[in-house]
Formats: structure tokens, sequence, C-alpha cells
């Protein structure tokens, strides 16, 4: 059996800044209360015409990461890429990948696991590299949330949240045992699919159908619907679970976590992590102060810029945790 390793990592966002403030002129909401209930000061928004996509913006983050790994994209053997708000209905974005980078061709997946895509992608992956099959794993994590979001007041408790941008990893063979992936843990509960859900357009919600009814109110398919304190009390335990999953699986305890890199969902929900496994500030990475919930991409963004700003260091136990819609949620122990 061989071990995975993250040999490279990168991250894009877009340039345009939209704050709390800025929010405010569009909807009744405040710099206060958003501050308070999630922690979010600023967030970037795809601008119409600056040529961005879900896709586009992966694969500038993938570009970094490549360099950085020193890895050819032509020796790339699969790409998984997580998102929710892919460019198209179909294809996935993982193809539109696999033909901007100019890969001639190769296997390319989409995986939609929404905030735990990430973890998901990155255990599909190890997989392929643990039994051999393939060597090189390019795995993204894009979401153009802004393209999507109801941006008046009807729509505030859940488009204050979001943030667009992408992260991407290289994954190989690692040379070196226990060096890598550790593990990985996965779960899904599918009974509160529709508490964190976007229900359409999809075969069920087709679009001359949602015309027609011209919904109103909260019950408008088009626009994610989310019962944010049902979503705030499954995070806080699954977190916890999963976190304590992965530990045991390894032999390890809450004592050999030298960084704990979160989904960043909500301040709240990290501090609250935190709190219960009795780590220091330096011991989390959140960056959902800048960003906003990026979703699939959240952690991938957090992880390469814990790594560009020194906070990772050879050796180190790396905990990744995220739980989000579905219900999904995972976590992966890593020896930097
Ligand atoms: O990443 C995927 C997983 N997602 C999560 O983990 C998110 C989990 N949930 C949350 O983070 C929180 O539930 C939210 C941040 C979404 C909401 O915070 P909350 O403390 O649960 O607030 P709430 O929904 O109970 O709303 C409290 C009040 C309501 O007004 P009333 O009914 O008390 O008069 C809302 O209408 O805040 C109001 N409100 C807002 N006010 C100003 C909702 N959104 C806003 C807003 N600005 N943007």
């Amino acid at each position: 059996m061989y071990q995975t390793k993250i040999a490279g990592l990168g991250k894009y966002v877009p340039e345009n800044i939209v704050t709390n403030d800025d929010l405010s002129k569009k909807m009744d909401t405040n710099d206060e209360w958003i501050t308070e209930r999630t922690g979010i000061k600023e967030r970037r928004h795809i601008k119409k015409g600056d040529g961005n996509s879900t896709a586009v913006m992966g694969v500038k983050a993938a570009k970094i990461a490549l360099e950085r790994a020193a890895i050819s994209k032509d020796d790339i053997d699969l790409i998984v890429f997580a998102t929710l708000s892919p460019d198209y209905y179909f294809p996935g974005c993982g193809v539109q990948v696999q033909e901007m980078l100019e890969i001639d061709t190769c296997p390319a997946l989409d995986v939609r696991n929404q905030c735990s895509g990430f973890i998901y992608a990155l255990s599909v992956a190890d997989q392929f590299i643990k039994t051999g099959m393939y060597k090189n794993v390019l795995v993204i994590g894009s979401e153009n949330h802004s393209g999507g979001l109801d941006f008046t007041t009807r729509g505030r408790s859940v488009s204050v949240i979001f943030g667009d941008g992408a992260g991407a990893a290289v994954l190989t063979r690692s040379d070196h045992n226990g060096q890598g992936i550790l593990s990985t843990h996965l779960h899904s509960e599918g009974k509160h699919a529709l508490e964190l859900s976007l229900k359409g357009p999809s075969t069920n919600y087709w679009v001359p159908e949602i015309i027609a009814d011209n919904p109103q109110g909260d019950d408008i398919p088009y626009y994610p619907y989310m019962n944010g304190q049902f979503v705030f009390k499954n995070a806080i335990q699954r977190f916890s679970e999963v976190i304590n999953e992965g530990l045991q699986a390894n032999g390890l305890d809450v004592d050999n976590i030298d960084m704990l890199i979160p989904h960043q969902a909500n301040l709240r929900i990290s501090q609250f992590v935190q709190h219960k496994f009795k780590l220091s500030d330096d011991q989390v990475y959140n960056n959902i102060q800048k960003y906003g919930n990026t979703t699939a991409a959240s952690i991938p963004i957090a992880l390469t810029e814990a790594w560009e700003n020194g906070k990772i260091e050879d050796g180190d136990i790396l905990v990744l945790a995220a739980f989000g819609s579905g219900f999904t949620w995972g976590s992966a122990i890593i020896r930097w």
C-alpha cells in the first residue's frame, strides 16, 4: 500500500472585495450583525466581465499548486473537482480544467458534497494513490456563490455568509512511510438533505415550471435555503465526532494536534470546536473574516494560506474537518 502526500498548494480569490457595509446598501443588514453572528468582515465576489468562473478560478489555483509541486500538468493522472456551483449543470468542472490546463486526456470527476467536498475529494484521490492506480492527482475546490445568491433582504441570512474563491492541492505518492495523509473519515445523513439545499433548477424543479409557479417568500427553489440554527447544532456535534474519530484511528489524541483547519462555516463554530478540544489560537487556522464561507474551497484556501504564512512545518500533525449540506461531514489527518 502506498501513502499520499500533498506536494503543492495553491489558492485564488477574485480581486473584488465586498465588505459588510457594501452588503448593507443592498439589503437590511449591518456589519455588527454579520460580525457578531459569523465573524465575517468581507468576502470576494466575481465581478461580471472579470473572466472568472468556478472552473477558471479552479485552474488559477491549480496552476500555482502544480508549480509549487514541481509536477507537470502532463503528469497528472486524475482531476477531482469539488463544487456546489459548477459552471454548467453538466458536464462538471473537472473536464473544463483538463481542457484549460491543456492536458491531453485524463480522467476527471466532480464531487458534489458541498462544504465537505474538499475532504471527500481528498479521500477519493487518496484511495487511488494508495492502491497504486494513480501517482499524481489534482484536487480542486472552487465556488462561485455570488452568481446565485439572493442579495435582497429576503436572502440575507444566507447571502451575507458566502464568498467566491478556489483552492487546489497536488497529491502524489509519498516516498516516506508515515508522511502524508494518515486517514480520512467520511459521513452523510441524507434525512436532513433539505435543511441546507438548493432545489432547482433541476429535473424536479424545471425552469418553465418554476416560472409558471411564480414562487414567493422563502420558497424560491433557485435560491439556497438554510435552516441556520439546526445546521449550526449539527455542525458542532459532527465536527467534534469526526475529529475524534480520525485521531483515534491513528492512535493520536488532542495533544498531538499541531494545526486544526476547520471548514470556514462560521467563526463561532470554529471557536466552539477550538474550546471543546482546548486548542490555542495558534493551533486553529481561521480566515473566514476575509473570505466568508467558500464551501468546497474553504479548506484548500485556508490550508494554502496557513502554509504560505509559515504556520505548517515538516512533521506537523494537521487535522482538516468539515460539515455541511447533505448533511455530509468528514475529517482528514495529515502528517506534513
Ligand atoms: O457551511 C455549511 C454549514 N453552514 C453552517 O454551518 C451555518 C450554520 N448556521 C449559522 O452559522 C447561523 O445560524 C447563521 C449565521 C446562519 C444565523 O445566525 P443565527 O444566530 O442562527 O441567527 P438567526 O437565523 O436565528 O436569526 C436571528 C435574527 C432573525 O431576526 P428575528 O427573527 O430574531 O427578528 C433574522 O431575521 O437575525 C435576523 N437576520 C439578520 N439580521 C441582519 C438574519 N440574517 C440577518 C442579516 N442581517 N444578514
